[in-house]
C-alpha cells in the first residue's frame, strides 16, 4: 500500500527498493515509523554545502520570480493549493507513517495545510501600498510593500506538512525564494510537497527543500548567509533564542514560534460540556504534541471534583493505537527522546504530591505509545508547571478566584496560546485583556486558522502566520518621497 499511493509523490527523491524508499544519490538517513520502527525510506543527508548552493540558486532565482505580478504567482499558488487536495489521502497516509498520527487527524492536516496555500495565494493580489498626505505640496509620499528577499525557513515534525506551507506560501506568494529545512523525523511530507510544487509550476530553485541530519550545519550557514534576509523557525525556545543570536550579525529579519506553556482556565460559570470538549481536543490533539496543546488545566474550586471526574470519564474512551489503524485517537510520540520526557515529568508530579487518576505509563501498542494520562492536585513547585509535555498527559490544578487563575496563568516565560472558559461576558473581557498570550481561546479549544494570526508574547516568539499579517512579515515597507513637484 505505502509503495503504490506513495509512489508519484517520492518518485523524484528516492526510488522503490528491497522494501523502503532510498534515496537517489549520496549519503543518506533513515527515516523510520514511529508506531512500529519499520523503516520507511532513507532520504538525502545534505549539510552546510547545499544549504550553501541552495542558498545561491535562489538568490538567482529572485529578481525572475518578484518580476512576476501578484496574479501570475497568486495562479501557481492555487494550483498547488488544488495539487495538494487532490492528493489528500496519500500525503496523509505518507504523514500518518512517518509522524505517527490518527490517519483522520492526518488528513485533516493536509487540509489545513492547503488552506494556507489558498489563502495566501488570495492575499497575494491584495498586498497594497498607501499613500501620505505630505506636509508640503510639492511633495507626494508613498509606501509599496516589497518581498524582503531569500527566505530560510526550518521547520517541525509535529505539523510536517501545515507548518511548511505556512511559511512557503506567504514567502512565494510576497515575491521571496525560500529554502526549507524540515525536520529529519518527518522529511518525506516535506519532499512530497515539492513535488506538488513543481507539478504546479513553481520553478524548481523558487522552492528548494535541504534535506538533513546537521541540524546545526544548515542553521549556521541560514544565519550567517547575508544573502538570506528572512529566516524562519517554529520550534524550541532555547532552539529559536540560538538562531536569534546567530543571525545578529547579519541583522535578518526572524520569524519564530517557540514554545508554549498552555494554560486551560475553567472558571465556575463554564459550560461544563462545552469546556470538556474543548478541553479533549485542546490537549489530546496529535497526542497532546503541538505548541497550542493545553499543559496546565487549572480549575475553579466550586467544580473541580466534576471536571476532574468528566475528563477521566473522557480520557477512558481514547484509542491508543498505530494511526493507520480504524478508530485510532492516540497514535506514538515522535522518538523515544519524547516519552522519556514525558516520563520524568510523570515521576517528577507524583513524586510532589500529584493523584494519578489515568495512565501514568508507556502502552502496550508499541515502544513510543503512552497511556493517555491524568493527573490531580498539580502544585505550582512540579516541573510540569513550567516545561511543555508534549504528550497526552492531563494535569490538573484547583484554583480559588480569578486573580489567582490569571496570576498562575501568567507565571511563564512563555505567551503562545491560553484558553479559558465562563459565561459571564464581564469576566470574558476582564481575563482576555489580562492574560499574557499571542492567541486566546474563549469557550473554544480550537484556535488555529488560516485567516487568524498564529504567534506567541514572551519567550514564545516574534511575528505571526497566517492571517494578512502572515503575508506582510514577507515583505519590507519601502516609502517613496516624489519631491520638486512646483
Ligand atoms: C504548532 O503546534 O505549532 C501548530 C499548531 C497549529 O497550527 O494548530
Amino acid at each position: 500500500m505505502f509503495h503504490a499511493s506513495i509512489a508519484p509523490l517520492l518518485q523524484p527523491f528516492c526510488h522503490w527498493q528491497d522494501g523502503a524508499w532510498r534515496a537517489t544519490t549520496g549519503l543518506s538517513f533513515p527515516v523510520t515509523n514511529p508506531a512500529d520502527g519499520s523503516l520507511l525510506a532513507t532520504v538525502a543527508d545534505q549539510g552546510g554545502p547545499e544549504a550553501e548552493a541552495a542558498i545561491a540558486r535562489a538568490h538567482a532565482a529572485l529578481p525572475a520570480w518578484q518580476a512576476k505580478s501578484a496574479k501570475e504567482r497568486a495562479a501557481l499558488l492555487r494550483r498547488w493549493f488544488e495539487l495538494i487536495l487532490e492528493h489528500q489521502d496519500a500525503l496523509a497516509l505518507l504523514m500518518t507513517l512517518e509522524q505517527g498520527k490518527p490517519l483522520a487527524e492526518a488528513r485533516g492536516e493536509v487540509a489545513y495545510g492547503a488552506s494556507y496555500v489558498e489563502w495566501f495565494a488570495e492575499e497575494t493580489k491584495r498586498l497594497y501600498g498607501d499613500i501620505i498626505p505630505a506636509a508640503s505640496g510639492d511633495r507626494r509620499l508613498l509606501t509599496i510593500k516589497q518581498g524582503i528577499g531569500v527566505v530560510a525557513a526550518i521547520t517541525p515534525w509535529n505539523f510536517p506538512n501545515a507548518m511548511i506551507t505556512r511559511k512557503v506560501a506567504p514567502a512565494l506568494g510576497a515575491g521571496c525564494c525560500i529554502v526549507v529545512k524540515p525536520s529529519d523525523e518527518t522529511p518525506l511530507s516535506a519532499l512530497a510537497l515539492v513535488t506538488l510544487a513543481r507539478q504546479a509550476g513553481i520553478p524548481d530553485d523558487v522552492f528548494q527543500m535541504v534535506t538533513g541530519q546537521n541540524a546545526a550545519a544548515i542553521g549556521d550557514l541560514f544565519c550567517g548567509d547575508p544573502r538570506v534576509r528572512k529566516l524562519t523557525f517554529t520550534g524550541s525556545t532555547p532552539v529559536g533564542k540560538r538562531l536569534m543570536a546567530q543571525s545578529a550579525n547579519t541583522v535578518k529579519k526572524m520569524g519564530l514560534e517557540l514554545g508554549g506553556n498552555a494554560p486551560f482556565i475553567i472558571f465556575d460559570d463554564a459550560d461544563l460540556d462545552m469546556a470538556l470538549k474543548g478541553l479533549m481536543l485542546a490537549k489530546f490533539r496529535n497526542a497532546g504534541q503541538t505548541c497550542i496543546c493545553a499543559n496546565r488545566i487549572l480549575v475553579q474550586a466550586g467544580i473541580y471534583e466534576t471536571v476532574v471526574e468528566r475528563l477521566v470519564a473522557a480520557v477512558a474512551g481514547l484509542n491508543v493505537a498505530p494511526g493507520t489503524e480504524a478508530g485510532a485517537t492516540i497514535g506514538p510520540l515522535i522518538n523515544d527522546k519524547a516519552v522519556a520526557k514525558v516520563e520524568t515529568l510523570v515521576a517528577d508530579a507524583l513524586a510532589k504530591g500529584a493523584t494519578l487518576l489515568a495512565g501514568g505509563e508507556r502502552h502496550s501498542a508499541g515502544e513510543l505509545f503512552f497511556q493517555p494520562t491524568v493527573l490531580a492536585n498539580i502544585q505550582r513547585e512540579m516541573a510540569i508547571f513550567d516545561h511543555e509535555i508534549f504528550g497526552p498527559v492531563a494535569a490538573v490544578m484547583r484554583f480559588e478566584s480569578e486573580a489567582e487563575a490569571i496570576a498562575l496563568a501568567n507565571d511563564t516565560p512563555f505567551g503562545l496560546a491560553a484558553y479559558f472558559y465562563s459565561q459571564n461576558m464581564s469576566r470574558i473581557w476582564r481575563v482576555a485583556e489580562r492574560l499574557e498570550y499571542g492567541m486566546v481561546g474563549i469557550n473554544e479549544g480550537g484556535i488555529s486558522s488560516e485567516v487568524a494570526p498564529f504567534g506567541g508574547v514572551k519567550e514564545s516568539g516574534v511575528g505571526r502566520e497566517g492571517s494578512k499579517y502572515g503575508l506582510e512579515e514577507f515583505t519590507e515597507i519601502k516609502y517613496l518621497c516624489l519631491g520638486g513637484l512646483g
